[in-house]
């Protein structure tokens, strides 16, 4: 449908200056439509905003509108269905689309880049696709807190030591523990909306950088597209890659949780703990071992945090230096920005599908939580409470208790009174009271602490904050 007035370019992006076509070689390193495909909803979005805005400000007829925005449509269900053939010499996703839509409507078609450039387009699109995959991981996010608010539901009592440093330090109660990781992955949560905030600003109408001549309407297509402004500055709406880099910070941080989370499953999971046990679902066998069942999902997820952190610093270093506007050096911004939203998203499903599917083996538990005298604090405070003594001296007191105890190798609560009182004689019956883990727990009652009542109310509590419930 082309007509023969105009003359032949050699290149359909940069029309009649250049005299012969790229190298091979020069085509591989420019074309980024092997990645950018994924890009072509947002793209399709965008034009068809751009497209609406055009007529509605007299720039373009309303004839070639409708055709521009029912081709694009005809695009779309060509992508989607994979009848669609991306070509490697159009370059990218934007260029593929226009090529096709001139196939499908003809002329018309080359007037949807009027007062547009790649530049606002291509951030434009990216800016769409990570608000997109943001509004993604908050569902997901969400409902690995859900997940999570149930198991601590069912173990506000369920026994288990607390570490630090790995060692036995005070017990307390799996819902607790878990409970940790509600708010976790809540402040989580709140690091991708901050982003989603600032990323929300329309560059289409930048131009190439400097703005455009054509009496356009930002403010339209922003709103059309679900943005609160355009982007204030051109300049800024090409060059800024912040909401990508901002997207990947907060990925970054969201796998630190899901790995320390992941790490905790894979030593629940070991000999020397047993403290969980995962179903054939989330474990696989070994290929020489018959008897081997091993925690891959756990280790996977903890694994995929390394690479996420590679694709935030990946990204950082393209960005750092780069002069204004755009360089091409920016789309290198796409790749790892989808292979952090696709590992985060795996890693995601993966702990809330273990979370699901684990079962504390609640004996061992809680027979782990009285080890290595882990009320010990409870004696010390015991002595402050009732016996008034400062707590430095209960805290060396305690020490001879326990120092005499594991000599003996007994338990604080396996000892005599006779026993305590020879190390201290204002000792009574009553420490026996506080000297077991359900009392130890039932006692930490200060607020966000682990006694199974204030776990019921902190799970409440979570509910309305996290789950609008
Ligand atoms: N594929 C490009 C990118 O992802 C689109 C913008 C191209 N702009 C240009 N001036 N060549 O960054």
């Amino acid at each position: 449908m082309s007509t023969n007035k105009t003359r032949k370019s050699a290149n359909v992006q940069w029309g009649g200056r250049f005299a012969s076509g790229p190298s091979e070689v020069m085509e591989r390193i420019n074309a980024s439509i092997g990645f950018d495909q994924r890009l072509f909803a947002q793209d399709i979005a965008g034009s068809q905003a751009h497209a609406r805005m055009l007529v509605a400000r007299g720039i373009l007829s309303s004839k070639d509108g409708d055709a521009i925005v029912i081709g694009l449509d005809t695009i779309s269900q060509e992508i989607e269905s994979g009848e669609f053939t991306f070509s490697t010499a159009l370059e990218d996703i934007h260029m593929n689309i226009e090529v096709r839509l001139r196939e499908l409507i003809g002329d018309a078609a080359g007037r949807l880049h009027t007062a547009r450039s790649r530049n606002d387009q291509v951030a434009t699109d990216f800016r769409l696709w990570v608000r997109d995959e943001i509004d993604a991981v908050d569902l997901q996010l969400k409902a690995l807190q859900s997940e999570l608010l149930g198991k601590a539901k069912t173990h506000a009592e369920t026994i288990m030591p607390g570490f630090t440093h790995l060692q036995t330090a005070q017990p307390v109660t799996f819902g607790h523990h878990l409970l940790a990781y509600v708010e976790m992955f809540g402040r989580d949560r709140g690091r991708f909306a901050d982003a989603r905030a600032r990323l929300n600003e329309l560059p289409l109408g930048a131009g190439a950088l400097a703005g455009t001549s054509f009496p356009i309407d930002r403010h339209a297509v922003a709103e059309d597209l679900g943005f609160d402004r355009p982007v204030a500055n051109s300049l800024d709406a090409v060059s800024d890659r912040d909401f990508a880099l901002e997207f990947m910070s907060a990925a970054s941080i969201s796998m630190t949780h899901i790995s320390r989370f992941a790490e905790e499953i894979v030593i629940w999971c070991s000999d020397g703990f047993r403290f969980v046990k995962l179903s054939d679902a989330y474990t696989t066998g070994s290929s020489m071992m018959p008897q081997k069942r091993n925690p891959d999902a756990a280790e996977l997820a903890r694994a995929k945090a390394g690479r996420v952190f590679g694709d935030l610093l990946g990204l950082l270093t393209v960005m750092k230096g780069l002069p204004l506007a755009y360089s091409k050096d920016m789309q290198e911004d796409k790749e790892p920005v989808f292979d952090t939203a696709d590992s985060l998203a795996l890693a995601l499903a993966a702990t809330t599908g273990m979370v699901s599917d684990m079962e504390p083996m609640i004996e061992n538990m809680r027979a782990a939580s009285g080890k290595s005298y882990s009320t010990a604090t409870d004696l010390a405070d015991w002595l402050v409470r009732v016996a008034d003594v400062p707590f430095r001296d209960a805290h060396g007191i305690t020490g001879f208790v326990v120092k005499y105890a594991e000599a003996k190798g007994i338990n604080l609560i396996d000892m005599s009174l006779e026993e305590m009182q020879a190390i201290d004689e204002r000792i009574t019956n009553d420490v026996f009271n506080v000297l077991s883990v359900e009392a130890s727990v039932a006692s930490r009652t200060s607020f966000g602490g682990t006694a199974p009542d204030n776990v019921r109310a902190a799970v409440n509590d979570a509910r309305a904050r996290f789950m609008g419930d």
